[in-house]
């Protein structure tokens, strides 16, 4: 697919849903009400979640203000225009909608099904998947051309692009909504095939894949990091890892290894690394921080130099 539809198509947002409040959702989130100024509604399983979100959206909003990025008034008014709540009916009036929940898809198909009995005929839905089929998503819902796929990267402050997925359901309605708000982001979208990893994820499995799986076969970590480095890319394949969290990198690693297994391997070089150190918190979701360095310590020695 090439090309973006007729802009004038696009649909005006003047409410933004967000569905999950954990690190990516709350970043993007926070992106959504800063450029587009417009009131943001979170919702997650529970109250704590929610809180938890809307508590980092305060927190970077007061870093915005303390760096001189935002006057006072207007940090304010950002944190006037987030909400959270776990009542899902609060989503009737949201024009758009984007999930970052779990990476499955029944779980998101759910979630969207909950949504679906709220928000209006023409809203539209989006996925910020970083590698499941949007097709497939979508396929459970009552209107399915509403649904694109939205894919942001941590941080996603910084990272500049947005991927965006179109199956053969998504109207043309939907399609551009996606391309006007992701420059109104000041985001670069690219169009992509609905395919396992879209474009970038492709790419980084391997790298992370590979790395993993060179130090499992023996070479130090630190090694498979100082040969990387000079490549010249922002971060080297563990500081990546790290980075987006060792629980989504593994995951990322399982999708593509379902969808190409002749090309990928599954997560379990990650897994083994993992249990070889003590320090990895597994269930941490988002920077792990200093897992390199930490696993490097414990790897000395049982994977031989
Ligand atoms: N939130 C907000 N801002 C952040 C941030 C965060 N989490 N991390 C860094 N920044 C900001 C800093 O505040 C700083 O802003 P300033 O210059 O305006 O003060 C700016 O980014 C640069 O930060 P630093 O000087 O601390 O660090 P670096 O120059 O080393 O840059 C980096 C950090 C931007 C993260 C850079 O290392 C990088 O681009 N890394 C590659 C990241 C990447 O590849 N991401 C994709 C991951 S894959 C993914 O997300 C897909 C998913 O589906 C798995």
């Amino acid at each position: 697919p090439v090309g973006a539809p007729d802009k004038s198509l696009a649909k005006k947002i003047t409410k933004v849903g967000v569905i999950g409040a954990g690190l990516m959702a709350s970043q993007f989130a926070l992106l959504f009400v800063r450029r587009l100024q417009v009131p943001v509604i979170i919702t997650d399983l529970d109250q704590a979640r929610v809180d938890k979100g809307v508590a980092y959206i305060h927190d970077e909003i007061g870093k915005l203000e303390a760096k001189g990025r935002l006057d006072s008034d207007s940090a304010n008014k950002l944190r006037s225009l987030v909400s959270g709540t776990t009542d899902k009916s609060l989503y009737a009036d949201c024009d758009f909608v984007i999930e970052a929940v779990f990476e499955e898809v029944g779980v998101k198909q759910q979630v969207f099904g909950e949504i679906e009995k709220f928000i209006a005929d023409d809203a539209i839905l989006a996925t910020n998947t970083s590698s499941l089929s949007v097709e497939e998503i979508g396929s459970t819902l009552a209107h399915p051309e509403r649904l694109v796929g939205f894919h942001f990267f941590n941080p996603v402050a910084v990272m500049p692009l947005i991927e965006i997925v179109k199956t053969p359901q998504t109207s043309d309605a939907a399609l551009s909504t996606a391309f006007v708000t992701a420059k109104g982001l000041r985001k670069n979208a690219v169009l992509t095939a609905d395919a396992p990893g879209f474009v970038v994820n492709r790419l980084l499995a391997k790298v992370m894949g590979e790395a993993a799986r060179a130090v499992y076969e023996g070479t130090p970590l630190l090694t498979v990091e100082k040969a990387f480095a000079p490549i010249g890319l922002p971060m080297t394949p563990f500081q990546l890892i790290d980075l987006v969290g060792w629980k989504v990198a593994a995951h990322v690693q399982d999708t593509m290894a379902h969808a190409f297994p002749e090309r990928f391997f599954a997560s379990e070089n990650f897994h083994k690394l993992a249990e070889l150190s003590e320090v990895v918190d597994k269930d941490k979701a988002g920077r792990v921080t200093g897992w390199s360095k930490s696993a490097e310590k414990v790897l000395k020695g049982a994977v031989g130099s």
